[in-house]
């Protein structure tokens, strides 16, 4: 509606949009709806077949489109789908219905909350400590000197320490050169996605975009901020782009232009949420955000759906397939033991998650540590904040703070880097951010070398930002080629974890020859998604550790984390692992600390390796993702389960070390869990590529390039097997060989009937047709694979009543009844990557909410 700028439009008509869609929406008396239609459907005649009203694209979404319809208390659209469904084998007449490939029903919730600074912990007596305020001599020459030069009269410049600070000296973002230089933002553009942002400032009016702007709270075009409590954005706004003159203070790159979005006042749709995340995204280049689920060390939320395509979408399509640059604050729960891994936008790959340090270099009590932390830069503690503008024509903020003020300060460093190079694609931002980040020396502070051979903290990421540093880089920055991935299989593990200090591990070996199938030439980020049951959560930690040695504490315990819901498919994210080659044995360790009744079970994992490509010119795009992505547990290749190992971490390139049984621990048998002797787990493997091949046809399966063969080569050496003690690669080769004659021989008649039975399982279809709904009938080979299963079952449950049990009490009521895999499966039980129908509405922020049980 608002403007439709060119290269919008330009991009927006070839991948056949219009411009972006925010029409007021009026949630009292309609229902929203989103739909993703396959490409050639007209949304008119799906309008017309449901009787609904085409409100328009989902903003840059492609195919996606959002309807309307008088209010209703039940989701229209899942029960029509579902009534279509039922009778598609029946009836051979096309349906527009059928085109219809994924359907969500809209919903307010609350908005993310801001990261100000919380209150500190009790005997935190950090008043006491106040800043020195003894300047260095000549640190206050040189400031005199900047300001003389650059002509900056600003009266609070002097208290603005992070961006020169003459008291602890070298204790600041080290920017002043680079405006010496002549860089300060010219040309690039960030977004502040909060609260608002008062473009009506003496301070901020100059550098207000108002294009790239729009209140998604108020349905407005300008994001002024209304409310008292409004004053967030604002002061990020400052950080980043207050202008040169007689107000408040300078914004890091105070020549840089900035817009507000304005989603954190109200209630809010996963709808407009996810339009607001590429709103103008081939001009607002940078988009900050100082913002997430609750820090009170027991949340574990993720984006919605939606709102997760809409991050890939704006880093495949937005500022012009360069990338939207999205920067996040850790959090600040560290107080109660929070950890930003626990947060789905923090710990995503597309997002740079930025913690702070405070002005004497210490950790701030409230700073969220996690693998996934990229760097940090300053923020508030020590006695002091950060300055910068607020609300108001002329007004000042001293109070800014938390790591709401470090994830600004970045973005606008990033959008210094911009300046020089606005061709940096945005890995290659977080390559530049991590390579030149200065490691903080912190007593007590657990540091490893990575592979770059640069330091890692869990509580600093690589360091803090040197924007000199940064900018210098960025100018003679190399670009790296498109990304690649490798996945790993489904590795099913199964089994209690032990309590104690010692861990339950289980392993994968990736091979040089996947990674070059996969077209991976080294790793970037590592993400690991995984199922553990317990009846603690905040009891339980997980390290990955990788061929090389590198730990990550993907997971860590949290005392305030009473949920007895597990990790329902979370995906944990590293960093740490950046520059490895991947190749080798990786390990997963998972811990339960606490000696209790509350027990546990490591249910499955699956490892992602993400980086650079090969051969740039093999390189795919990702396909965006759907709620089913890693619910297909039954692609398990290996059963890695190995007992407990107390020295970790583990010797390197130990072969399969999960294979080695201490003396104390009798050998246990992987008996329950799936694959039950040799050739089944060969027959699960070989079935799962036609299987996935049959199912999910474009998606998933085939556009992954690890998948398909990868998953076949991995399980020739399920590592439950005896080793012989020989190399990996040999151990392929021997279990190659005779897994092949073994199969052949004497699994062939048996894959097939199992390949059959299994993709039927698979198929929500046929299942639907041919499979009666009777308990009996999930036993066979595949009845021991446990929770995985019994989810489905639920799934079907649901699917088969639910012409009357789409309403929320209904499937409360289920999911009660039927544990806790049965919500995810039964909301999205439909396994057709592509061909997903959320009938019951809910993102996966409203099942991640229903799944832990203490959400306030
Ligand atoms: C800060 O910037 C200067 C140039 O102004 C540079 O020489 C120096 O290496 C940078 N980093 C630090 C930590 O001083
Ligand atoms: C800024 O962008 C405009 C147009 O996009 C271009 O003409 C100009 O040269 C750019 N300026 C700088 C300093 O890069």
């Amino acid at each position: 509606m608002k403007f439709a700028p060119l290269l919008g439009l330009v991009a927006g008509g070839l991948a056949g949009l219009g411009a972006a869609d925010v029409q007021p929406r009026n949630f009292d008396a309609n229902d929203y709806y989103v739909l993703h239609l396959d490409c050639d459907t007209r949304p008119d005649d799906v309008a017309s077949r449901l009787g609904l009203r085409h409100e328009g694209p989902l903003g840059e979404l492609a195919d996606h489109h959002i309807f309307s319809t008088a209010k209703a208390d039940h989701n229209v659209v899942g029960r029509a789908l579902q009534e279509r469904r039922r009778k598609r084998s029946l009836d051979g007449a096309a349906d527009v219905l059928d085109r219809v490939r994924f359907s969500q029903k809209q919903k307010l919730h609350p908005p993310m909350q801001k990261r100000v600074i919380p209150p500190p912990p009790p005997g935190y007596h950090h008043l006491e400590r106040s800043p020195e305020t003894q300047a260095d001599a000549a640190a206050t020459q040189r400031q005199q000197h900047v300001m003389k030069t650059l002509g900056i009269a600003d009266p609070i410049f002097d208290k603005q320490w992070h961006l020169f600070n003459p008291i602890q000296v070298g204790h600041d973002v080290n920017v002043t050169d680079v405006w010496l230089s002549g860089v300060t933002g010219k040309n690039a553009t960030v977004a502040i996605v909060d609260d608002g942002l008062d473009m009506y400032s003496n301070d901020l009016k100059n550098n207000y975009y108002a294009e790239g702007s729009y209140d998604f709270n108020d349905h407005r075009e300008e994001p002024r901020p209304t409310l008292s409590d409004d004053r967030h954005g604002t002061r990020c706004a400052g950080e980043i782009g207050a202008g040169k003159n007689d107000v408040c203070g300078v914004g890091v790159a105070y020549d840089s232009k900035i817009a507000g979005i304005r989603i954190l006042s109200k209630l809010i749709s996963d709808a407009d949420e996810a339009i607001a995340m590429n709103y103008d995204f081939q001009h607002n280049q940078i988009y900050s955000c100082s913002w997430g689920p609750p820090d009170d060390g027991r949340s574990m939320e993720a984006p919605g759906i939606l709102i997760k395509r809409a991050m890939l979408n704006g880093v495949q399509n937005g500022r012009d397939s360069l990338g939207s640059i999205f920067v996040f604050a850790s959090g600040n729960g560290a107080a109660s033991e929070d950890n930003c891994n626990f947060d789905g936008y923090t710990n995503s790959i597309y997002s740079i998650t930025v913690g702070a340090v405070d002005r004497k270099g210490n950790h701030p009590y409230y700073s969220e540590k996690c693998s996934a932390q990229l760097v940090v830069t300053y923020s508030s503690g020590s006695g002091d904040s950060i300055h910068t503008t607020d609300v108001g024509e002329n007004s000042c903020s001293d109070t800014h703070g938390g790591t709401s003020a470090a994830a600004p300060l970045a973005a606008g460093i990033f959008a210094l880097a911009l300046e020089v190079r606005p061709d940096l694609s945005w890995r290659d931002m977080q390559y530049i951010a991590l390579h030149t980040a200065v490691p903080i020396d912190l007593e007590g502070d657990e540091r490893q070398k990575t592979a770059l051979g640069k330091e890692f903290s869990h509580t600093f990421g690589y360091g803090k930002i040197d924007s000199w540093a940064l900018v210098e880089l960025a100018k003679t920055w190399e670009k790296v080629k498109p990304q690649a991935w490798f996945y790993s299989p489904w590795l099913h593990v199964k089994k209690e974890i032990p309590q104690g200090g010692e861990g339950l591990q289980s392993t994968f070996e990736v091979t040089e020859d996947m990674l070059k199938e996969a077209n991976l030439e080294r790793l970037e980020h590592v993400t690991v998604t995984m199922n553990v049951e317990h009846a603690c959560r905040g009891d339980v930690s997980v390290d990955l550790i990788s061929p090389t040695g590198l730990v990550s504490h993907i997971a860590t315990t949290r005392k305030m984390d009473k949920s007895e819901e597990g990790y329902d498919d979370w995906t944990f994210m590293t960093v740490v692992h950046w520059g490895e080659s991947g190749v080798g044995t990786w390990t997963v360790v998972v811990r339960d600390t606490k000696v209790d009744d509350k027990k546990g079970t490591f249910i499955d994992w699956h490892l992602k390796l993400w980086g650079e490509s090969i051969d740039a010119s093999k390189a795919k795009q990702l396909p965006m993702p759907s709620e089913e992505d890693d619910d297909d547990h039954d692609v398990i290749a290996t059963t890695t389960a190995g007992a407990a190992t107390t020295s970790l971490p583990p010797q390197t390139h130990s072969p399969v070390s999960s294979v080695e049984v201490p003396s104390d621990h009798p050998e246990r048998p992987t008996k329950p869990s799936k694959p039950t002797d040799a050739s089944q787990t060969t027959a699960d493997v070989i079935a799962s590529p036609s299987a996935a091949e049959s199912e999910d046809g474009t998606v998933t399966a085939a556009e992954s390039p690890a998948d398909g063969t990868t998953t076949a080569e991995s399980s020739w050496v399920p590592p439950f097997l005896p080793s012989f003690s020989v190399s990996p690669r040999t151990q392929a080769w021997i279990y190659g060989s005779l897994g092949l004659i073994v199969v052949f021989c004497c699994g062939l008649g048996g894959w097939l009937w199992w390949a059959r039975r299994k993709r039927l399982r698979n198929n929500p279809h046929d299942r639907y047709e041919f499979e009666p709904l009777n308990p009996s009938d999930s036993e066979g080979p595949n009845s021991g694979s446990g929770n995985a299963e019994k989810g489905r079952r639920g799934g079907e449950l649901y699917d088969a009543f639910a012409g009357g049990s789409e309403d929320e009490e209904d499937l409360d009521d289920l999911v009660a009844g039927d544990g806790r895999r049965s919500i995810s499966t039964a909301n999205h039980d439909d396994d057709d990557d592509d061909d997903e129908e959320e009938e019951g509405g809910r993102g996966e922020r409203q099942s991640s909410r229903l799944l832990t049980g203490d959400r306030q």
